[in-house]
């Protein structure tokens, strides 16, 4: 594979994972998300066939890109998503591959998606109480989506992360009971703060629970350290001090932005790329590549795409704007 010029910004940050959204769709309806009638989907036609996708992740591989994630909307709800992997899996053997889906298709899902070539999942679960994993999600499927996990770990999914978005009010008092399922299972729990990302525009400060106060909750009945092996990722990982499996990460979004070491890009799944989740622009490489344009050509629009990449999110100052498109259209 021919190597380009890696993709920089303007304060020295190197672009270098990719999320990839496959549809803005999906079959649940998280309150902090999409309201309970779903969005104005996009049209077929507007969407990246998986041969362009691949398309543009070569390029963007050639640029530096090691790490590649396949999001929604949720993506399950794309036909044969195992062949978009194998795609993405020709590109590169070393490459990181793996999905953020909310598990409700990934029992039947993951044994196809591992032999494509899939390395890991991460599965969004906000609740292990029943009644309330349908509050929070519009869908009674806590069992199925833990039904995902199980079977995503036999196949060999691994390491398996749960997502678990915390609002005040809601689940921050299940922060030791998805320890427990951490140190249970292996899996790693990572506790994301609420973002003004929702299509209702019901976000408030107060829904926020500081990442710093759920690691406090945990760390009082199972002692936490940090952990040694952190990758370059935005999470800051913990361990369990009595050696027991699992770990815990901690994703503060809004109460320690991570803006200054974000590696992140993400290509929608209407073809736009956005160098930041809080971003007002996009830079569209749908239309240049059903135009005819060259690699070279979309590897200059991805450059000039993260070299104006701002320096970081406005979240909870005077000056912040919303996106214009909320996260199930974005990609996570
Ligand atoms: N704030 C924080 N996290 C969110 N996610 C979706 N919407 C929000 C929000 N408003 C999470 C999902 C998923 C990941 C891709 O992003 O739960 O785990
Ligand atoms: Fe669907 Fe994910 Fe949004 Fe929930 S957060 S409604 S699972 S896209």
């Amino acid at each position: 594979m021919r190597q380009r010029e890696a993709l920089v910004d303007g304060f020295g940050r190197i672009a270098s994972d990719l999320r990839v959204s496959v549809t803005d769709r999906c079959n649940f309806r998280c309150r902090y998300c999409m309201p309970p009638e779903g969005l104005p989907w996009m049209p077929k036609n507007e969407l990246l066939t998986y041969e362009e996708i691949q398309r543009i992740t070569r390029v963007l591989v050639e640029c530096g890109v090691r790490s590649l994630k396949i999001t929604g909307g949720e993506p399950l709800v794309r036909r044969d998503v195992d062949v978009l992997v194998r795609l993405l899996r020709a590109l590169g053997d070393d490459l990181d591959i793996s999905i953020t889906t909310n598990g409700y298709l990934l029992a039947e899902a993951a044994r196809g998606l591992k032999d494509a070539g899939l390395d890991r999942a991460t599965v969004s679960c906000d609740s292990l109480v029943r009644h309330r994993f349908k509050e929070m999600t519009l869908r009674d499927a806590l069992d199925q989506v833990l039904e995902g996990l199980r079977v995503a770990a036999r196949v060999g999914l691994t390491p398996i992360k749960i997502n678990t978005v915390v609002i005040r009010g809601h689940n921050e008092d299940e922060a030791v009971e998805f320890a427990k399922l951490a140190r249970a299972t292996g899996y790693e729990v990572r506790f994301i703060e609420y973002m003004p990302l929702d299509a209702q525009e019901q976000w408030s400060r107060d829904g926020v629970v500081p990442s710093a106060e759920v690691l406090a909750r945990i760390d009082a009945t199972f002692p936490l350290e940090p952990d040694g092996d952190d990758q370059p990722e935005p999470s800051s990982s913990f361990r369990f001090v009595d050696g027991a499996p699992g770990r815990i990460g901690a994703i503060a979004s809004v109460t320690e932005p991570f803006c200054a070491t974000c590696n992140r890009l993400r290509l929608t799944a209407d073809g736009q790329l956005k160098a930041c989740l809080f971003s007002l622009e996009e830079t569209d490489l749908r239309g240049p590549l059903r135009d005819g344009a060259s690699d070279d050509d979309l590897a200059a629009l991805a450059a000039a795409c993260v070299a104006s990449k701002w320096a970081g999110h406005r979240i909870g100052k005077k000056d912040f704007v919303k996106p214009a498109r909320s996260m199930s259209m974005i990609g996570g």
